[in-house]
């Protein structure tokens, strides 16, 4: 039984900057759950051991989660019950003599790695798929849990506004990257994905993205100007760490299935959004370019209606390589089929897919289960079709999401609650990546 030493640190390909989870503490967990320990070659000891922890973890379980839950939970401890478990190892070290302190430490990095409980974005990597967070600038600069999360738990950042048109060039020619630039920065640091978001956003539903002069341009001409403009600016700056784009945001009405009149589409009609991935396949030729659309996640009306666009753009000479479905489950998540059923539509159309700003409020309160089976239904579905490569929620605490104030505090749409706490969404989510039911 190889093991890993006690007085090593945390390997180095898991040494993650700002947070730890616990995992420099001469300990860690097998996948089945049960924690074990450093000595070579005391494996009485470490049966021993073995179960006084997991005896001290289980008396920290007030809240009764079930031995599954509790295989992850050894991954996320609080330091109380790290200080504990220490307490616990300590004493039971004693009592079994001291001759192991002077025991060599072993070798056993590689084990280490098939026995730990894997974080999501562990899990994510050895399906092949990103698994992404939105994350906002003020979050990263002063909250050192969600700081610890995001790097341990996601592979992939999409800006939640901070790379938006309103945020970046708030005025013509005037270019404001401070918020998008630490975001990126922090993402380059824990080695994360970026997925560009959102070029251009025209439709004013319930959000406006377009700032004023955009949309009081004296002329067609002016206006198209302003987007080359800002196309240019932004993928310049960023094609080098941003790996896709969602080119455009929300083309559709928002509760219709037709091309949303906003004042970019109404003035350009939809050549515009033929342009502008034309643009940007010519500045980043080797990004991936997506076009992003709300509701469309279930076969229906909507659904036709983004087929039927995507077709047109396609045949007019966009560059679409694939089709973000935001999956803002407002009114319900779909099915697993029903999910299935529209990636394979967009798959046949030669397009990949993205999971691009996952959420499912709790429609009634206490819905944690059913919440978190359709996250878990989610997940199995992308994993299902090949070309769903990517999973991004829009955040992951109930701490910090724009159902807050949308929906109410009590929508609870996210993997963590307030306190960083893992839900039984993240439990879903973290089984369906393993490939668990
Ligand atoms: C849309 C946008 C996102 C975000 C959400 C609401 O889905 O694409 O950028 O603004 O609305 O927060």
């Amino acid at each position: 039984m190889s093991m890993i030493p006690l007085c090593s640190t945390v390997p180095t390909s898991r040494q993650i900057p700002g947070g730890a989870w616990g995992r420099s503490w001469g300990w860690t967990a097998r996948e089945d759950g049960a924690l074990f320990s450093a000595w070579p070659g005391v494996d009485l000891t470490i049966a021993v051991l073995d179960s006084l922890i997991q005896w001290s973890c289980l008396c920290e379980n007030p809240t009764g989660k079930s031995p599954q839950e509790m295989k992850i939970v050894t991954k996320l401890f609080s330091s109380r019950l790290q200080q504990k478990m220490c307490s616990t190892y300590v004493v039971t070290f004693f009592t079994l003599g001291t001759v192991l302190l002077f025991t060599a430490c072993s070798d056993g990095h590689d084990d280490y790695d098939t026995r730990s409980p894997l974080s999501l974005r562990e899990l994510a990597d050895g399906r092949g798929i990103l698994i992404g967070s939105a994350v906002g600038t003020s979050s990263i600069a002063h909250d050192m849990q969600y700081i610890d999360t995001l790097a341990a738990e996601f592979s992939s950042i999409t800006p939640e506004n901070a790379m938006k048109w309103s945020a970046t060039e708030p005025e013509h020619g005037s270019y404001t990257w401070e918020n998008a630039d630490s975001i990126v920065a922090f993402a380059t640091a824990y080695n994360q994905a970026i997925r560009g978001h959102t070029l251009v956003w025209p439709n004013e539903f319930a959000y406006k993205d377009t700032p004023d002069y955009v949309s009081n341009a004296p002329d067609a001409e002016t206006m198209q100007r302003y987007i080359d403009d800002h196309i240019e600016a932004v993928v310049n700056r960023y094609m080098d760490v941003v790996d896709r784009w969602d080119v455009v945001n929300e083309p559709l009405e928002t509760l219709g299935s037709e091309l949303d009149q906003n004042v970019i589409t109404a003035t350009l009609g939809e050549g515009w959004i033929v342009r502008a991935f034309q643009q940007v396949r010519r500045l980043d030729p080797s990004a991936k370019l997506y076009l992003n659309e709300s509701l469309a996640e279930r076969p229906g009306e909507k659904h036709q209606g983004l087929l039927t666009l995507v077709r047109r753009l396609i045949s007019a000479g966009a560059p679409i390589d694939g089709i973000g479905l935001q999956s803002h489950f407002l009114f319900g998540p779909p099915s697993i089929d029903q999910m299935v059923e529209v990636m394979r539509d967009w798959e046949t159309l030669g397009l990949d897919v993205a999971i691009t700003e996952l959420d499912i409020p709790e429609r009634q309160p206490g819905e944690e289960e059913a919440q978190a089976t359709s996250y878990g239904n989610v997940v199995a579905a992308c994993l299902s079709v090949e070309t769903c490569r990517e999973i991004t929620f829009w955040g992951f605490t109930d701490k910090y999401s724009w159902l807050n104030s949308f929906l109410g505090p009590e929508s609870r749409p996210l993997l963590f609650d307030q306190n960083y706490n893992p839900k039984p969404a993240y439990f879903a989510v973290h089984a369906a990546l393993v490939g668990q039911e």
